[in-house]
Formats: C-alpha cells, structure tokens, sequence
C-alpha cells in the first residue's frame, strides 16, 4: 500500500530555510515570523495571528489575555489531547470536563450549557480531527452568559463552518504545528484573532510582556519568551502553499472512502454537519458497534494494521482519566460518551487520506477486510 509518510517537505521549506540562515536573524523578530503571521491569518479569515512555539502555549497565551485565572473554571470537552485541560490548570484555573455528542466526536453544547457555573470564565471547544464543534450552539450560549468562546484548532487548519474557516469562529483560535499536524515544523503554534485589543494582549504574554513597537527593554505586563523562530516560520510558510491542495485530496479520499464503506454494519464514521463545507481530515474518525458485533474494537485495530493501515485505537482514557485529575484540580460532568468512546473509536492519520485513488481503494478493502474477519460479515 502507498500511504505517504509524514510530514512531507521539498525543495521550497529548503530554499526558505537558506533564506533564514543567510538573513541572521534565526529569532523569533525576524521578517519570517512577519509574514508567517501574516499569511496564515489571512488564511484563518483573521486580522491578527499571534504566533509561537506551540499549540498548548498559544491556548495558555489566550486564556490569559482572556482574563482567565486562580478561582476560575474553563469548560472543556472530556475528550482531547491533554493541551486543551492542561493549558486552563497552567493558567490557575479550574478545567470542567464535560461530555461529547456520539458522533461528532465534539463537546455537546447541552451539556456545556449544563456545566455553566458562577465561577464559569469561559468554554473551550476543540474541532476534533478536523470537524468543527456546533459553533452555532455555542456562541449564543457563551455570549448569553459574557463567557470567552476560544477554539482549540489545533487539528482545524482550514476547515470551515458555513464559510467562516477554524480560529475566526469565536473571540480567538488556537492552532499547533507539531509534527503529527496537517501543516509542520516539527513544533509551533499559532492564535488567530479579529480583536486587535485580544491580539496586543496575547502578543505581550508571548513576548516578554512588551508591546508591539515598544522598546526591546521595556516591559508592561508578565509574560514570558514564548517565540516561534524564524527557521520554524520559514517551514511552516512553506507547509501553507501545500496545504490547500492537500485539503483537497484528502477530501475527495475521504468522500471515496466513506461512500465505499457506507454501508458496512456496525461501523460508523464521524459525522460531517451540513455547516461543515470543509474540512482539514486531520482524523479519519469512526466507531466500531462493539456490542452488535460482539468483538471488540481492539480486535478489528489488530486486523487493520495487520494489512499496513494506520489506525490508532482512541485515547486510552478521558481526559480526567490521567493522573494529573485523579485527586482534583478539575471538575467532572457525567461523560457516559466519552467513555463509551475509549472502548469502540479509532482514528486513521490524515496520511492515510494523502495517497492517489487505488491506495484510497486498497485501504477501503483493508477495512472491508477487517470487518469481515472480525465481525464475520
Ligand atoms: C486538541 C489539541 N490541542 C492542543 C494541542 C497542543 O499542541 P502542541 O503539541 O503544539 O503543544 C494538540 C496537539 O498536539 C491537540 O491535539
């Protein structure tokens, strides 16, 4: 099977990178760091990206210019990369763990509407695999009650929700660059934002606590050195011309595989909302009927990587599962979900969705394949 590797890079991330070396200024003050910005809030539908060096800073850096503290609690959804609870604990806060819908995979705005308290400051969605949170629920509900609405984009580069793309949907987006990422540098981050009040604030925390055009020793507010580096930056603009076309074929795979696949019992993928009119496919994302099927997910993980797929069987826990939240410093909403999610979800890499038609096929038949032999279809 011809499943790219990832990440991917050419000859352009090595001009760029050239650029860099020779310019000497490998730092984060550079014009790179400039147009980086620049380019990429342009391409997230915003006036300001704030960037850094990486996605779980970027989430502590809006919180914080949010005016989320000590004594506060953040909404979040139970089930995510741990960045999303760990940067509210960084900033002093309390994270509330709430459930996700069954098959979006995203935090279920009843039951964040639910979790809303006095010492509520904000809500945190995360667009999971690349699907966007119901945004059309959310806003309304965190505007009723003057809460910060942040998204968690790290997984969102380029989606969109009725035309509006990831991190301009609410007061501020948060992207990360890591090396699993739909664009990379390895590491990175980046917050978009149309609040140019938002954007001063958040760009003082990542650097040093000055402001944009003030003096190199003079500092206004407690920040810290939070920089993406130039040579960061030179990879990603690179990474951001492939990304569209990238979009692109993942999309027609997705929409390949899935209709392949469309009528196989007990298995269902995640599900796109109408809003939805596109979508990073940073996850393939879907749920084995476990209990119809009477095998386990774990077994049909087993057979498809058997054959060479990718496949990743879910997180191990939710979120408030790990040590860290064992004996407090959150609050737990019931996430009967979330939990059934640990037992019978799996996700495919976006790799797997970066590969020419018969390799889309040959995974198609894979998954066929597993089902058959696991379930006895
Ligand atoms: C949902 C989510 N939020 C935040 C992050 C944090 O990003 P980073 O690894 O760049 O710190 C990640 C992943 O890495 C993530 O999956």
């Amino acid at each position: 099977m011809r499943i790219p590797d990832w990440p991917i890079s050419t000859e352009r991330e090595l001009e760029l990178l050239r650029e860099v070396l020779a310019s000497g200024r490998w730092g984060g003050h550079g014009d790179f760091v400039k147009q980086f910005e620049r380019e990429f809030a342009a391409f997230a539908h915003c006036a300001h990206g704030i960037s850094a060096m990486n996605g779980t800073v970027t989430l502590e850096m809006a919180l914080c210019a949010a005016g989320v503290g000590p004594g506060d609690e953040v909404i979040v959804p139970a089930i995510s990369f741990v960045s999303t609870a760990m940067a509210v604990s960084r900033v002093g806060a309390t994270p509330v763990f709430v459930d996700i819908e069954p098959l979006s995979f995203n935090m279920d705005p009843e039951r964040a509407a639910a979790a809303i308290a006095p010492r509520t400051k904000a809500i945190m969605p995360v667009h999971f695999g690349g699907a966007i949170a119901d945004m059309d629920r959310l806003a309304p509900l965190a505007a009723t009650h003057g809460l910060a609405l942040i998204e968690d984009a790290a997984h969102a580069h380029g989606s969109e929700w009725a035309g509006r793309r990831a991190g301009s949907l609410a007061l501020a987006g948060s992207f990360s660059f890591q090396n699993s990422k739909v664009m990379t540098a390895g590491e990175g981050g980046m917050l978009t934002t149309n609040d140019a009040a938002f954007a001063e604030r958040a760009w003082a925390i990542m650097d040093q606590g000055r402001q944009p055009g003030g003096g190199w020793f003079h500092h206004y507010i407690v920040g810290s050195n939070y920089r993406m580096t130039a040579l960061q930056a030179a990879v990603l603009l690179a990474q951001l011309e492939r990304l569209p076309e990238q979009i692109r074929r993942r999309a027609r795979n997705a929409t390949l595989l899935r209709r392949e696949l469309a009528d196989v019992p007990g298995l269902a993928f995640q599900a796109v909302p109408r809003q939805q009119n596109a979508n990073s496919w940073y996850l393939m994302l879907g749920r084995v009927d476990a209990r119809r099927m009477g095998r386990t997910r774990d077994e049909f993980h087993r057979a498809l990587t058997a054959q060479g797929v990718p496949c990743t069987p879910f997180y191990p826990h939710p979120l408030y599962g790990n040590p860290l939240y064992q004996h407090g410093g959150c609050r737990v909403e019931p996430c009967p979900v979330a939990e059934a999610c640990i037992g019978d979800a799996f996700w495919l890499p976006h790799r797997a969705l970066l590969g020419d038609e018969e390799t889309t096929h040959e995974i198609a038949g894979a998954i066929l394949k597993a089902c058959s032999e696991v379930f006895a279809i």
